[in-house]
């Protein structure tokens, strides 16, 4: 496809993920996600590794994966769910000469009877929009032999013990699909309980009540997630909506 016609067609569809097509062309996604890149902190060399993209949506991170050099296998609720179609995941492989192999798949369908196991699982944005948060790290942690790349909406931050806010209807974002909001403590024991060993925080993201911009906090080595938030609720005080990032080891 020509610079033109791709840049017509990518204007046509409405995107998620913000992906470098290639030809000068960006897609103009609701979330920058080349911005927010260095939140996850992917490791640069995947060469060689088996890697799932779970929720890949738009496939940003299945394209990031594949561009590693990992051997890819990406899955969507694509066909359910008007809000990840699955024609800008085409695209946007076709455009990048990502090589992905894909699934219409449920979360819950997950077994290794069937995929195999990956050495990575990215496990990015999913989490809380599960009506069965437990059961779905299950199949994520039956799936995973290495390390599964996990970020989560958090809520709840205030409660010292593990803790999760159930939304009913449209209360978060005004998405029906967002089910609950766990708070680290929360997150890190449902890990465990799912059947992975350990875990490390990796990133908080973070949105002052009351401002328009959040700020990103990376965890330092050694440092809980608690004890982050704790320190950043410390210094700006009330917290409208935060993101987790952990790397959870099986
Ligand atoms: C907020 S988007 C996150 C997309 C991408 N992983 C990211 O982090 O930018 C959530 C994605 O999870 C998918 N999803 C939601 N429930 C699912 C389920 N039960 N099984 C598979 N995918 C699901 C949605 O279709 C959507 O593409």
């Amino acid at each position: 496809m020509d610079e033109h016609s791709l840049r017509q067609k990518a204007d046509s569809l409405t995107w998620y993920h913000t992906i470098d097509l290639g030809h000068n062309v960006i897609t103009k996604g609701a979330v920058n996600t080349i911005l927010r890149l260095p939140r996850y902190q992917l490791p640069e060399n995947l060469s060689g590794l088996r890697v799932l993209d779970i929720g890949a949506n738009n496939g940003f991170f299945s394209i990031e994966a594949s561009r590693r050099g990992a051997k890819v296998v990406a899955m969507d609720k694509w066909r359910d769910d008007g809000a990840a179609p699955r024609e800008q995941f085409d695209l946007a492989c076709k455009a990048t000469g990502a090589t992905v192999e894909a699934y219409d798949l449920d979360v819950y369908d997950l077994s290794p009877d069937r995929f195999g196991v990956f050495d990575m699982t990215f496990f990015l944005g999913v989490l809380y929009h599960l009506k069965h948060p437990i059961l779905a790290l299950e199949k994520v942690a039956s799936v995973t032999k290495g390390t599964m790349i996990m970020e989560t909406h958090v809520d709840a931050l205030d409660l010292d013990y593990p803790s999760a806010v159930y939304y009913t209807g449209s209360q978060i974002n005004q998405d029906p699909t967002n089910y609950w909001g766990p708070n680290p403590l929360a997150v890190e024991a449902w890990v465990v309980e799912a059947g992975f060993s350990s875990f490390k925080p990796v990133s908080f993201y973070y949105l002052p009540k009351g401002e328009k911009s959040g700020e990103t906090a990376m965890a330092e080595s050694g440092q809980s997630m608690s004890e982050l938030v704790k320190n950043i609720r410390a210094k700006v005080g009330e917290i409208y909506r935060a993101r987790a990032v952990y790397h959870v080891y099986k």
